[in-house]
């Protein structure tokens, strides 16, 4: 299964009463395994979590720390880029080159670098006088 494939199947499981905005993320990590997120959303609203967020989790959970590629996908009407919260937990464990397909259910898709998507990203040199 294509990665946005994992990510198309595992959006079907979002819980998103409140936004009505599925979402789901799927990301291929070092070992070449596929994990995936969607968003869960909570009546109490900024205790909800992106999809790209619970993929990160998953991957972590299963003991590895490199992605390689990461798909995301919702109904929209252009492919939904991730948040800018979640393009920083994306460049946690991803290399700037990382390529990010955005999809929309209807089939537009849009690729970019976790670099194009995160112009000046705070990064490890930001804490370091050496
Ligand atoms: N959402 C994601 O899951 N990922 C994104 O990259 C954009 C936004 C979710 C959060 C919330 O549950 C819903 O989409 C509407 O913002």
């Amino acid at each position: 299964m294509s990665l946005l494939d994992a990510a198309r199947q595992v959006r079907e499981n979002a819980h998103a009463p409140y936004s009505k905005f599925k979402v789901g993320a799927a990301i291929r990590a070092g070992s070449g395994a596929v994990y995936t997120g969607c968003n869960v959303e909570n009546l109490a609203y900024p205790q909800g979590t992106c999809a790209e967020a619970g993929a990160i989790a998953a991957m972590c959970a299963a003991g590895e720390y490199r992605i390689t590629a990461v798909a995301v996908i919702a109904d929209a009407p252009e492919p939904v880029p991730p948040c800018g919260g979640c393009r920083q937990k994306l460049l946690e464990f991803a290399g700037p080159d990382v390529p990010v397909t955005m999809a929309t259910t209807d089939g537009a898709e849009r690729t970019m670098t976790l670099a194009e998507l995160l112009p000046g990203a705070f990064t490890a040199e930001h804490m370091s006088r050496t």
